[in-house]
């Protein structure tokens, strides 16, 4: 049986308890001091926003604006945000060190000295681990990155490129979670982790805050273009950091106007999906092999800080099989005449694939109108990364792997 497009249910809370529970508890730090801080690192530039008008017109929308991380750092990827800003935080905590210890002090000689020994080690489903690595090396440090048993060769080699030692875990993301924690006591590394566990989580919301760059960019150039604020802000999540880095932005800077914000994930791996269900405190774990395609989606974990914010900001959580992320990358890699060409992976290009079927597909009139989906809407996306893995790439893109089945088909010959 063909499995539906789009599953989604609305946050279970009513209106009055999600006012009174929406708190900013991660993004406390100033977000200009965080943009300074990535502001510095060599080769960093802003991130294009790209429009498609046209698509958006097809989907009877007012815009679709997609954040392109592509382009971040060279290395593909929103996370080198939250990997750099960690360890940056990480070693002005270490050496005591001030407000006004900017990135270039890292490199001075006497600061050198005391972190040239540091190995700092993370689990990773590809694109933190790579992030991390990256910033070791920078510094100087070694580091140990743990992949779980189903992450792609292109992704191990990339994370080795980059300088990292790669253990792979047999298991899951969330087995590999375990290992690196375990692995990383006895051998007295440090842990910079983007998810977090009880007793470990300074370290994971400095990863988040390291995030809110990219928000703020988005914002910088929203502005630039006469538009206010997106309606609209579909974020994937794998542990929930990323949208949480969204949902709590959004409600520091526009408190009750904030957009309406959803959350998406792979079908295979859907935490946050099932937290919202159960709507608990300590959020719902799924197992197994989390076999999905959305590489970067695959975790079964809630990061508990995360879903504490996500739980009362979050207007509905979907989920969503993989073929409607393999439609999404086709979307962005062949555009409508005119619109912008956006090259992702799968955990990319999640978000468009699903709001093409819930503009299109007739069953989910509802979700539309909860979620107020017309023609006014400027719906925000963003493109998490760029095709990390080439040749599945061109399986997708260019040989049609992943295809929509007949029955959800629009066009028919
Ligand atoms: C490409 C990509 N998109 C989205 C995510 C989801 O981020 P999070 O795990 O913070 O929810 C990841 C995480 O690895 C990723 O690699």
């Amino acid at each position: 049986m063909d499995i539906v497009p789009v599953e989604w249910i609305k946050n279970q809370n009513d209106k009055n308890t999600r006012e009174k529970n929406c708190k900013v508890n991660i993004l406390t730090e100033d977000f200009a001091y965080i943009r300074n801080f990535h502001r510095q690192i060599p080769n960093y530039k802003i991130t294009p926003l790209k429009t498609l008008a046209n698509l958006a017109c097809h989907l009877n929308l007012g815009g679709i604006w997609v954040k392109d991380e592509g382009y971040r750092f060279r290395l593909g990827s929103f996370k080198a945000t939250g990997g750099t800003f960690a360890i940056f935080k990480f070693i002005v905590e270490k050496i005591g060190a001030d407000e006004n210890f900017h990135y270039c002090d890292l490199f001075k000689e006497e600061v050198r000295n005391k972190i040239n020994n540091i190995v700092f080690a993370t689990a990773t489903d590809g694109n933190h681990g790579q992030g991390v690595a990256w910033a070791a090396r920078k510094l100087g440090c070694n580091s140990v990155v743990y992949v779980h048993k189903l992450t792609s060769k292109p992704r191990i080699d990339t994370i080795k490129e980059n300088g990292a030692k790669v253990v792979i875990v047999d298991g899951n993301y969330d087995d590999a979670v375990r290992q690196c924690n375990e692995d990383a006591k006895k051998n007295g590394w440090e842990i910079i982790s983007d998810t977090a566990w009880e007793g470990y989580n300074k370290v994971p919301k400095w990863v988040i805050q390291g995030y809110s760059t990219l928000f703020m960019e988005i914002q910088e150039q929203f502005n630039a273009q006469g538009v206010i604020k997106p309606t609209h802000v579909f974020l994937q999540a794998g542990v929930g950091s990323l949208a949480v880095a969204g949902c709590e932005f959004y409600l520091k800077l526009f408190g009750k106007d904030r957009p309406k914000l959803i959350i998406v994930e792979p079908d295979r791996a859907d935490c946050i999906f099932q937290s919202a269900k159960s709507n608990s405190k300590n959020g719902t774990s799924v197992s197994g092999d989390l076999n999905t395609k959305m590489a970067g989606l695959a975790c079964g974990d809630p990061n508990p800080i995360a879903w504490e914010s996500i739980r009362y900001l979050a207007d509905a959580f979907i989920k969503v099989p993989d073929y409607v992320a393999g439609c999404g990358m086709r979307i962005l890699g062949l555009p409508l005449n005119g619109d912008e060409e956006v090259i992702s992976g799968e955990s990319g290009a999640v978000t468009i694939g699903a709001l093409k079927f819930i503009m299109h597909r007739p069953e989910l009139k509802e979700l539309r109108e909860h979620l107020e989906l017309d023609n006014k809407s400027e719906v925000l996306l963003i493109n998490t990364e760029r095709n990390t893995d080439p040749i599945h790439y061109r399986e997708v893109v260019w040989e049609g792997a992943i295809s929509v089945p007949k029955k959800y088909r629009l066009y028919r010959s």
